[in-house]
């Protein structure tokens, strides 16, 4: 698919439902006893991935016409046993999340697989401290899928984060309402917090204190309907092409902007970008307790900045953007602490840096980042990149083609369907 240099972008989109949030309300449907409804749930290959796992594990789950789901669970303790393998399909937070609550479902059996991408995405992360609390997961070559959980009881633990993962830290949390007494989650740095925000809404003991995160024994979830928050993950694909396509202004509507997600419009607002969003005191907001923003974006100069690990989580999906917001700034843009990127849908590191040194950019990878040295308002020259099947990679490369001189190619253009299926009709109407 090829992305022509654009004239500014100019009207107002509404972000795509949350993945992190819809991902996350049908799996505490699916625990619940009680029916939830999740109006504006994404419709996208990875969270449509969710509600056939869940259907797999006993759930019924309605999908209506105006993107609300109605998921008919089956209670915390009554997971059922599947006929096959579950395929998570590109889903690394179904992949991650779901056997938290299923390493607790006793006597039975769960076989988890994916495609090609997932068979490369560790698992190991979260069968360490499944296993301390006495789960039996079985891992190919001991920490890729297809792997196996044997249903087991479980015990309560303190389990410090290597990694700052809020895909860890929830898969903990869901295992913790199984076990006996108190199970506490302590992050190097802080992560996205949806999940923590869901179970307090479904009735849990959530306690955070400084870093540590706490859930009790639950006997059952009484999970609230849902709105689903637009996807600050999906958005930051329009506020990039907004900052960086000459002439534009434009406004992405309903938000989600939690400040465990909004990482991303911290550092652009350090590069000097014209971003605006009612983000200390957001005026609105969905349940349970996300808060909304509309997000207003004036293409200008940048600056270049530097990310330090402890923002890393708070921008995670959004980190390949910053280097090609940092092609365009002036001087250096340096990331760091990022070794995360490197087990992500595709290794983002080696993505981002190959792709856009492709295109003309002037960029070094590190171990764990990326140095960015910007040409101060001048475009890429353009060229070809390729997704590697990775829909936050497609997506970056149709960006950078708006904002170059010559335009872009992008390989594998499709995989933006996993998480923004209407990315290129957003994209055409602002264009
Ligand atoms: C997600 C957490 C992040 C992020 C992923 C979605 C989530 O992963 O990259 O796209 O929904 O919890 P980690 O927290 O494991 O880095």
């Amino acid at each position: 698919m090829r992305f022509e240099p654009s004239g500014g972008l100019r009207g107002s989109v509404t972000a795509p439902p949350d993945k992190s949030i819809s991902h996350r309300a049908a799996l505490l449907g699916a625990m619940s006893a009680e029916p939830v409804r999740i109006a504006n749930y994404l419709r996208a290959a990875d969270t449509l991935s969710t509600l056939d796992a869940l259907r797999a594990v006993g759930a019924l789950v309605e999908e209506h016409d105006d993107a609300t789901v109605v998921v008919r669970g089956s209670g915390l303790r009554e997971a059922r046993e599947p006929g096959g393998p579950i395929d998570v399909g590109n889903a690394g937070t179904l992949m991650r999340l779901l056997p938290g609550w299923l390493a607790a479902q006793e006597g039975r059996i769960f076989v988890l697989d994916g495609d090609s991408s997932i068979r490369r995405r560790p698992v190991d992360r979260i069968a360490a401290p499944l296993r301390l609390m006495g789960a039996d997961i079985r891992a190919t070559e001991g920490r890729f899928p297809p792997f196996v959980v044997y249903g087991t009881p479980l015990s309560a633990i303190t389990y410090e984060m290597p990694v700052a993962s809020a895909q860890v830290k929830s898969c903990v949390l869901l295992a913790g309402l199984a076990a006996a007494g108190t199970t506490s989650v302590v992050e190097p740095a802080l992560s996205r917090d949806h999940t923590e925000r869901m179970l307090a809404a479904a009735g849990v003991a959530v306690d955070r204190r400084g870093p540590t995160v706490s859930v009790t024994f639950t006997d059952e979830l009484d999970a609230q309907n849902v709105l689903v928050p637009g996807d600050l993950s999906s958005a930051a694909f329009m506020i990039a092409a907004g900052v960086l396509v000459r002439g534009s202004r434009l406004v992405v509507r309903d938000v989600g902007v939690n400040w465990t997600r909004t990482g991303f419009l911290r550092i652009l607002e350090r590069m000097g970008a014209n971003v605006l969003g009612e983000l200390e005191e957001p005026s609105a907001a969905v349940a349970p307790s996300e808060p909304i923003s509309d997000i207003d974006v004036t293409a200008g100069a940048l600056v270049g900045t530097v990310v330090e690990a402890e923002e890393v989580p708070l921008a995670i999906d959004e980190l390949p953007l910053v280097a090609l917001l940092g092609c365009f700034a002036e001087g250096e843009t340096v990331v760091r602490g990022a070794q995360e990127l490197r087990v992500k849908e595709s290794d983002r590191i080696a993505g981002v840096v190959e792709g856009l040194r492709g295109l003309g950019a002037t960029i070094e990878a590190t171990e764990d980042g990326f140095a960015v040295t910007g040409t101060a308002g001048a475009a890429l020259r353009g060229g070809t990149i390729d997704a590697r099947g990775d829909h936050r990679m497609a997506m970056l490369g149709a960006v950078a083609g708006l904002a170059s001189e010559e335009g872009v190619d992008v390989v594998g253009m499709e995989a933006a369907a996993v998480s923004y299926p209407g990315f290129m009709d957003d994209l055409a109407r602002l264009a």
